[in-house]
């Protein structure tokens, strides 16, 4: 087990990509704190909690909006109550509104940005305070990982301020990642391609699958585990020297 009793976190962790995260984690034998608005996954089926728990393993759920100071600062703080530290957190959690720029409201931009750029500054900041409260464990004081995208380094067709807010989480990483090196906190991204979840819209219609399809030189489109397994490594001690790293995990999408 690569991650036996480690503390972990994961944002978004009712659905999808955040779903397949702590599955993964607790597989690995971490204790996994599920912080969402919701508990209900986007793609039906067993919630996060109860498929963990028919694994055997350990996972709680703290109601978290990423976008408010006040529940991810409780969130750590319970996490911490509970289990006695923070070895990683995964920040995933985001919204994706599928407008182009004509189509974009200040409404809509500030809550994309408020989702998916404040809750990962709140995530890395409440997160960052608590482990540089913590001992260093094999080379690490905690351990951050965010879900970025491929669309943080390519445009994602009219979709301007997801496109905008993802490239914000890959600066994070790299500007975390240098002025935290010295406290043994480590932290990473990994940007996934085209990952077949539960999203609705203009991620699921045929024109998208098609163009994703065609500019993916694997056979196939990635699924929630291919990210997961990503993130496992840089939650795990396999990965300590590596920092500020963007890891795509894309089936050759960017490489092409
Ligand atoms: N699916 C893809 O193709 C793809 C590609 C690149 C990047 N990503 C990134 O991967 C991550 C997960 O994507 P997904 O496809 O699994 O999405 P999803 O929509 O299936 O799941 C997102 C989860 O985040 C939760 N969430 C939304 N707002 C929240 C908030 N304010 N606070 C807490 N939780 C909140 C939702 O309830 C949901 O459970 C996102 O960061 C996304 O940008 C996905």
């Amino acid at each position: 087990m690569k991650l036996n009793g480690k503390v972990e976190i994961v944002t978004g962790s009712s659905s999808g990509i955040g779903k397949a995260i702590a599955l993964e984690y607790a597989k690995e034998g971490a204790k996994v704190v599920l912080a969402d608005v919701t508990s209900e996954p986007r793609e039906g089926g067993a919630k996060t909690e109860d498929a963990i728990a028919e694994i055997g393993g350990t996972a709680v759920s703290i109601p978290t909006d990423v976008s408010e100071w006040s529940d991810v600062d409780a969130l750590v703080s319970k996490t911490v109550e509970m289990f006695g530290r923070l070895d990683i957190i995964v920040n995933n959690a985001a919204i994706c509104p599928d407008l182009s720029l004509l189509e974009t409201s200040q409404e809509v931009w500030d809550k994309t940005m408020a989702v998916n750029l404040r809750g990962v500054f709140f995530g890395c900041k409440r997160a960052v305070q608590q482990m540089l409260t913590q001992d260093v464990v094999n080379e690490a004081r905690g351990r951050i990982v965010i879900i970025s995208s491929q669309h943080g380094m390519l445009c994602a067709p009219n979709n301007i301020a997801y496109g905008v807010s993802k490239s914000g989480t890959v600066y994070m990483t790299r500007q975390i990642a240098a002025d935290y090196a010295k406290d043994y906190i480590i932290c990473n991204a990994v940007a996934p391609g085209k990952i077949m979840t539960g999203k609705s819209g203009a991620a699921a219609d045929e024109g998208t699958l098609d163009t994703a399809k065609a500019r993916t030189p694997m056979p196939r489109l990635g699924v929630p585990v291919d990210v997961a397994r990503a993130a496992v490594y840089l939650g795990s001690d396999d990965s300590t020297y590596m920092t500020g790293v963007n890891l795509m995990v894309d089936g050759g999408w960017m490489a092409s």
